[in-house]
């Protein structure tokens, strides 16, 4: 079989979604994020993909280690920060940013003894309760690091939006509110947006955006479509049909016997299952795009296979290409389907899927 299971990941629609995203938010540099694995598109390769973003932004500190191993030279920010002097070395070494959420991240810092090599983001709470200091806590933060990082533009400050996604906007419009009110007259680049705040209906501002889900090309908004947005899907789940069988009426497909033929069904196998990431919540009649034509997911989602109703498709057989997600079938649609996020599912493929680049890393 040739074509088992295989992300291809398409390296121009990662760059066409980063153009999108610049004309959306003009003016503004782009902090790409490509925390878990690039969002399931490969760190390294994903980033040698965008090589013209202004930066780069991970959870951990490995993610970002791995990219200066790899050749990343642009700046990259650690949006946990780091826990541990020997992590605040690491980071040094590496010339990694840090995001500063925490007092004990800055008791760090001062411990250090010396001034950290890269710029460092204090993050301010204004109303997703996750991470960052509450706005009263804020100043006596700031100047503190202002004191060990006194060099003009060293500290900057951010904050995150908990529902940037949110038609109405009134919780963004609080959060914006409280950021202005807790900043002041401080000095030092913000940034605030994320994908949603990027796309969404609030005016959010900032020198720098932090896109993750839009690069992607998926929607962030749940009103508007990729598509609808200009962005284009970077990721296509392929895979093939392993075996054709036909089930008479009555009979049951799959574990659970879920499903029953109301006639007698052509069912095309599919190499693929939760083992690969497709959530096993996928109910029959889940959409699965066989040789370029939509057929319904039958039974349920095994670890290495699905069953598709392909009645209708006459020519299907052994080797037909099968999408799961991508261009005609919008991985947020399958979410919608599985109860769940596009995030989720990109992030969820799994080890043993490889990850093929379509297009040029450079071009
Ligand atoms: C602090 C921060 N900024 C930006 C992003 C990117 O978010 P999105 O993928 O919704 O654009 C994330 C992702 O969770 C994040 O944690």
């Amino acid at each position: 079989m040739s074509r088992l299971i295989r992300a291809v990941i398409d390296a121009g629609a990662l760059r066409h979604n980063l153009e999108v995203i610049r004309a959306r938010a003009p003016g503004a540099r782009v902090m790409a994020v490509v925390k878990a694995n690039a969002y399931g598109h490969g760190l390294v390769q994903t980033a040698l993909a965008l090589h013209s973003a202004d930066a780069f932004a991970v959870a951990r500190l490995e993610e970002g280690v791995r990219l200066r191993q790899r050749g990343v030279q642009a700046p990259i920010v650690l949006l946990e920060g780091v826990f541990s002097l020997e992590q605040l070395r690491e980071a040094r070494q590496h010339r990694l940013e840090l995001v500063v959420h925490d007092a004990l991240q800055v008791e760090l810092l001062e411990a250090a003894r010396e001034p950290h090599c890269a710029a460092l983001w204090i993050k301010i709470d204004t109303g997703m309760n996750r991470l960052g200091f509450r706005p009263e806590a804020f100043r006596a933060a700031h100047e503190r690091l202002h004191a060990l990082q006194p060099a003009a533009g060293a500290i900057r400050l951010m904050t995150h939006l908990a529902a940037a996604d949110d038609p109405d906007g009134h919780l963004t419009g609080e959060q914006l509110k409280r950021f202005a009110a807790a900043i002041g007259r401080i000095p030092g680049e913000r940034s605030i947006a994320n994908s949603a705040g990027i796309f969404g209906t609030v005016a959010v501002g900032g020198q720098w955006v932090r896109p993750g889900l839009a690069l992607y090309g998926a929607s962030p908004l749940p009103e508007r479509t990729a598509q609808a947005l200009g962005l284009r899907p970077v990721m296509r789940l392929e895979t093939s049909v392993i075996a054709v069988r036909q089930v008479p009426r009555g009979e049951t497909v799959g574990y659970g016997a879920t499903w029953r033929a109301e006639r007698d069904t052509r069912v095309a196998i599919v190499a693929a299952g939760y083992g690969d990431g497709l959530p096993r919540s996928l109910p029959s009649g889940t959409p699965v795009c066989v040789a370029g034509q939509r057929a319904p997911l039958v039974g349920r989602v095994s670890m290495d296979m699905i069953a598709v109703d392909v009645s209708t498709l006459p020519t299907v057989g052994v080797g037909t290409p099968v999408t799961l997600w991508g261009e005609g079938l919008a991985v947020e649609e399958l979410a919608g389907w599985a109860g769940t996020i596009a995030y989720e599912l990109l992030c969820g493929v799994s080890e043993r899927v490889p990850l093929e680049l379509a297009g040029s890393a450079a071009g």
